[in-house]
C-alpha cells in the first residue's frame, strides 16, 4: 500500500515536471514566433527601402507603389480573400516594381518612346524584382505575384506569355491596380486621364488584358459599391 502511495506521489511530481517542461517550451515558440515575425517585417522594411529609393529615382512613380498596396489590398478583399492573403498582395503591390532599381534614370525618365534596346531593359524589371525577393522563403508567393504583374489574360504580356487563370490570381488584381494608377498619374510621356477616361479604359481591357471579374470587382469598389451607371 505504501508502495502505491510513493508511485502515486512520484507520478504527480513526474506530471508537474512535464507541465512545466510543456509550459515552458510554449513560451519558447511563443518567443521564437514574435522573433520570426519581428525579422520579416524588418526585411519587408528594408525592401521597401530599396522600393522608396527607386521612386527618389523617378519622380513620376513617387507614392506609384503605396497607392497601388491599397487598391490592391481593397479589391483583394473584395474578391474575398482572407487579411492575411490581401496583406501578402499588398505587400507584393508595394513592391512590384521593385526591379526597375537596375534600369538607369535616362531610361526611366525618357520622355520620348523607348528604343528596342531600352524596351528590353524596361521588360527585364518583374524578373529582376522577383530574384531580389527570393531569398526570402516566407514571401515565396509574393515572389510570384512581383513576377507576374505584367502578364496579360490574352498571353501577349511578359515574362511568361501567361494567359487566363494560369497567372497568379495576386499578380491579376495588382495588375488591375498598376494600370488604374498608372493611367490617373502624369507620366514623362503623356498627361494623366481623368478617373472617369481611366475607368472606361479599364473596362475595355476587361478580357484581352486584365482579368473580367476582377475589373468589375474595380468598377464596384471606385464607384462605392455599385457600378457607375455613367460608364
Ligand atoms: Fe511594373
Amino acid at each position: 500500500m505504501a508502495g502505491a502511495v510513493e508511485t502515486a506521489q512520484e507520478l504527480k511530481v513526474a506530471y508537474g515536471r512535464l507541465r512545466a517542461a510543456y509550459q515552458q517550451s510554449l513560451r519558447y515558440a511563443r518567443d521564437l514566433k514574435s522573433v520570426h515575425d519581428r525579422l520579416q517585417r524588418a526585411f519587408l522594411q528594408s525592401l521597401l527601402g530599396l522600393a522608396n529609393a527607386l521612386e527618389a529615382k523617378d519622380p513620376y512613380t513617387r507614392g506609384h507603389s503605396e497607392r497601388v498596396a491599397g487598391l490592391a489590398r481593397e479589391l483583394a478583399l473584395r474578391l474575398g480573400a482572407s487579411p492575411s492573403e490581401a496583406r501578402l498582395i499588398a505587400q507584393a503591390g508595394l513592391l512590384h516594381d521593385l526591379g526597375k532599381i537596375g534600369i538607369p534614370e535616362s531610361v526611366l525618365r525618357k520622355p520620348g518612346p523607348l528604343t528596342g534596346e531600352e524596351w528590353a531593359l524596361m521588360r527585364e524589371h518583374p524578373l529582376v524584382g522577383a530574384r531580389i525577393v527570393a531569398p526570402l522563403e516566407f514571401f515565396a508567393e509574393g515572389a510570384l505575384i512581383i513576377r507576374h504583374h505584367h502578364e496579360r489574360q490574352d498571353g501577349s504580356g511578359y515574362p511568361a506569355g501567361l494567359s487566363g487563370e494560369a497567372i497568379p490570381l495576386g499578380a491579376r488584381i495588382v495588375a488591375v491596380a498598376d494600370v488604374f494608377d498608372a493611367l490617373t498619374s502624369d507620366r514623362p510621356y503623356r498627361r494623366s486621364l481623368e478617373r472617369r477616361e481611366a475607368f472606361r479604359s479599364i473596362e475595355a481591357s476587361a478580357e484581352r488584358l486584365l482579368d473580367a471579374g476582377i475589373v468589375s470587382a474595380f468598377l464596384c469598389l471606385v464607384a462605392g459599391g455599385r457600378p457607375d451607371p455613367l460608364l
